[in-house]
């Protein structure tokens, strides 16, 4: 290892790809999302290369106009854990919603994650922005948004109050004496807030990193200030690395203003690569990557973070429409940066599409180019890494065999695992249980 900060790298396991059309493309499985063998080859294929971890998206509501990913794939706790008996290292990050679950099952969930890959699991927290959802759960409606994100706090103190149930040395299994253990040691967290009542403890024993690691991708001002204060790790979009600057200078000044260090919370942009072996190539590729979203595909993909807005009924060569109420209780801050480009560019809503659909962004080049751009945005702060998502369907293994090589060699990317859990490469510490942590000696009576 160099004395270089290094990059932290995630791999997106999205099936047959994030656009409408992706599963069209000649080497695409269509059959991918629920496919149990092509996810172990890709999550092999990530960890051979010393990724830190996999990540899988979620929501809980479709229609027929949903992404073919998203109309037919595996619950992400699920596919995460059979994942976890074909690998020893990566990481695990599921997404779970807050708005439509249970902390105590949540909390048994990522516990038994945490247990069943020795310590390898991740938290994505999402508060779900399509407001569908609700009709899936038996409610009138969905949460607005700062409710939702108030929610999201007191049911995270829940969660990780549950996790510190038992203490590390709670179960003694003393046969001997029949001491399976020590009642001392396992704690009633008796929480009773706004939105939950939960008594606990939890059902299972205190987990390999004592808490799993906890990934957000809030990004609206609500979104920032939950993510400074309680994640581990952030997922966010940017269009430029002035972009990814401002908000990573915003993010960590946040966390220390939370008395945080600011080095201990990795800001993760997602990016779709494409490599080509030279200009010529990277250049087929990429229209063969554009090629793949028809423009009525585009308009699918730019209307979710309006709560899947139809955008057919407007004029595709008139200005962009003003239908910023869409966003508001949806995907705030996307639903905005879309407004703010389109008005930005005086552009129609063909152009606004088809910029967000494809974007051709700095990690579209050769392999010095795509290893260039990951370098320039680790050094100059616009982020601390990376979450991978492939643009066309053998991207992973170009990124793997030309890409990673490189950034082993400049002493910025890993080239062995530091640790079996996923806390230990991150480098962040086992969090104490908070039950041993307030322990003061007792007198003795
Ligand atoms: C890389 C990335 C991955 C995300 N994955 C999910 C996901 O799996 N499920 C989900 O509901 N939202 C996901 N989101 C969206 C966020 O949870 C959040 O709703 C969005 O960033 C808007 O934040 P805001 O509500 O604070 O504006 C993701 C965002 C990013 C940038």
């Amino acid at each position: 290892m160099t004395g270089k900060r290094q990059l932290k790298l995630g791999f997106m396991l999205h099936g047959v790809g994030m656009g409408w059309g992706d599963w069209r493309h000649p080497d695409a499985d269509p059959t991918a999302s629920t496919n149990l063998a092509y996810y172990k080859r890709q999550a092999q294929l990530a960890e051979a290369a010393k990724f830190d971890f996999l990540f899988v998206a979620d929501s809980v509501f479709i229609t027929e106009k949903s992404s073919p990913h998203y109309l037919n794939r595996f619950e992400p706790l699920t596919i995460l854990s059979a994942l976890a008996g074909a690998t020893s290292h990566i990481g695990l990050v599921g997404t779970l919603t807050v708005s439509y679950s249970e902390p105590f099952n949540v909390a048994r969930q990522f516990a038994s994650l945490d247990h069943i890959s020795g310590g390898r699991a991740g938290w994505n927290v999402v508060t779900s922005w399509l407001e569908g959802s609700a009709s899936n759960f038996s409610r009138q409606a969905h949460l607005a948004h700062d409710v939702r994100y108030r929610l999201a706090d007191e049911y995270l103190d829940v969660v990780q109050g549950l996790w510190d149930s038992w203490e590390d040395d709670a179960l003694v299994h003393d046969k001997a004496r029949g001491v399976f253990f020590d009642p001392q040691k396992l704690h009633t967290l008796n929480h009773k807030g706004e939105f939950f009542e939960v008594r606990g403890p939890l059902n299972i024993a205190r987990s390999p990193q004592g808490q799993p690691v906890i990934f957000q991708a809030g990004a609206s001002e609500d979104g920032r200030n939950y993510a400074a204060r309680r994640a581990d790790a952030i997922f966010v979009h940017h269009d430029s690395l002035e972009e990814g600057r401002n908000y990573y200078h915003d993010l960590k000044q946040r966390a220390a203003g939370f008395g945080r260090d600011p080095d201990k919370l990795f800001i993760l942009p997602g990016i779709r690569p494409v490599v080509g072996s030279t200009e010529a190539e990277v250049e087929r590729k990429y229209q063969e990557f554009a090629n793949l979203t028809s423009i009525e595909n585009a308009l699918s993909m730019l209307g979710r973070p309006f709560n899947d807005y139809d955008f057919l009924q407007h004029d595709l060569d008139a200005p962009f429409p003003d239908i910023a109420a869409h966003g508001v209780n949806s995907n705030q801050s996307q639903s905005s940066r879309i407004i703010e480009v389109a008005r930005a560019g005086n552009l129609t809503l063909r152009e606004v599409a088809l910029r967000f659909a494809t974007p051709r962004s700095d990690f579209v080049g050769t392999p010095e180019q795509v290893a260039d751009a990951f370098e320039r945005w680790l050094v100059e702060r616009g982020s601390d890494g990376f979450v991978i998502n492939v643009s066309l369907p053998k991207e992973l293994e170009v990124l793997v065999e030309t890409v990673i090589p490189i950034l082993q060699k400049r002493g910025i990317f890993r080239e062995e695992y530091e640790s079996e859990t996923f806390r230990g490469n991150l480098g962040l510490d086992v969090p104490r249980n908070r039950h041993a942590a307030s322990e003061v000696p007792v007198a003795a009576e």
